[in-house]
């Protein structure tokens, strides 16, 4: 479930078995886990290891790499300006990391995510609880079978409760998941996801797949049976590390810790080294028919 690289470059080159052991874990469902390789938060930034520095409503601080749009801060000017360039330096690093450690020559940055806000004791409700384990889904952000990788650091300072760890729980492999679930979620409803379209609820039309993953992150997230005895493992990753996940692929959820950053990659399935692998395929051999 974890797979541990020991690297210490963010930059590389790594060497071709690292690189082969790296594509497999992760298109495997592992968690590859970077326990020397630390996100420098730098002195002068080191003011924005405070969760005052988020406005209190949103989850995150996110940027858009593409406009440079930062949200979600309390903070204005100057101040919001080197937080926006902190978190660029980390997206930048996360993916000149990949684009030296993956084969994937075709991968796109989305948004990057700043996570100052303590995940324990939080409420929400259950569909949005990120304590509870699920594959990622968004709402309004249909993937067409496109994965989601996410690569994340803990920023967390000495001194940081629970000692700055960042606690998940890692599940099942997908296919075991998926093969339970797939029965009880509920049929596509015609027409649904093109009215969701045009109405511009969604970036564009859902598709089957996108409807099944939604109905499969919640109906995980509603059943308290299977959060509680379905298979999994804790996991802890301390400060100065990072990991990256397929968080469409694996069973996840974040527990406990503060101060994480986190990129977003968007990735075809046609760049994978074994796209048979990818949640897409997985759902239309158990389904018996065609998602996108
Ligand atoms: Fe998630």
């Amino acid at each position: 479930m974890i797979e541990e690289l020991p690297i210490t470059s963010w930059t590389g080159p790594f060497d071709e078995g690292v690189r082969q052991r790296a594509v497999t874990a992760l298109e495997s469902g592992a968690v590859l886990f970077f326990p020397q390789l630390p996100f420098q938060v730098r002195d002068e930034e080191r003011e924005f290891l405070d969760t005052r520095v988020s406005d209190g409503r949103a989850k995150n601080i996110s940027l858009d790499p593409s406009t440079g749009r930062l949200q979600a801060t309390a903070l204005t000017g100057e101040k919001a300006q080197r937080l926006a360039a902190m978190i660029e330096r980390f997206g930048a690093g996360a993916a000149g990391l990949i684009s030296a450690l993956l084969p994937y020559r075709n991968i796109e940055r989305a948004r990057t995510s700043y996570r100052p806000v303590q995940v324990k004791g939080r409420s929400y409700s259950k569909i949005s609880d990120d304590r509870l384990l699920h594959v990622d889904a968004f709402p309004t952000r249909p993937m067409h079978g496109r994965r989601i990788l996410r690569f994340f650091a803990n920023v967390a300072p000495p001194g940081s409760p629970d000692a700055g760890l960042r606690r998940w729980q890692v599940g099942e492999p997908f296919e075991d998941f998926a093969g339970k679930f797939l029965p009880r979620v509920s049929p596509h409803m015609p027409g649904k996801s093109w009215l969701l379209g045009k109405l511009g609820v969604t970036r564009g039309t859902r598709s089957l797949y996108d409807e099944l993953m939604l109905s499969l992150h919640d109906a995980a997230k509603l059943d308290e049976d299977f959060q509680k005895t379905s298979p999994q493992e804790a996991v802890s990753f301390p400060p100065g590390s990072c990991w990256m996940v397929f968080t469409d692929q694996v069973l996840h959820a974040a527990l406990g810790g503060e101060f994480a950053l986190e990129q977003t990659f968007h990735l075809d399935i046609d760049q994978m080294a074994e796209p048979a692998r990818a949640p897409l395929k997985v759902l239309e051999r158990l389904s018996g028919r065609e998602l996108v």
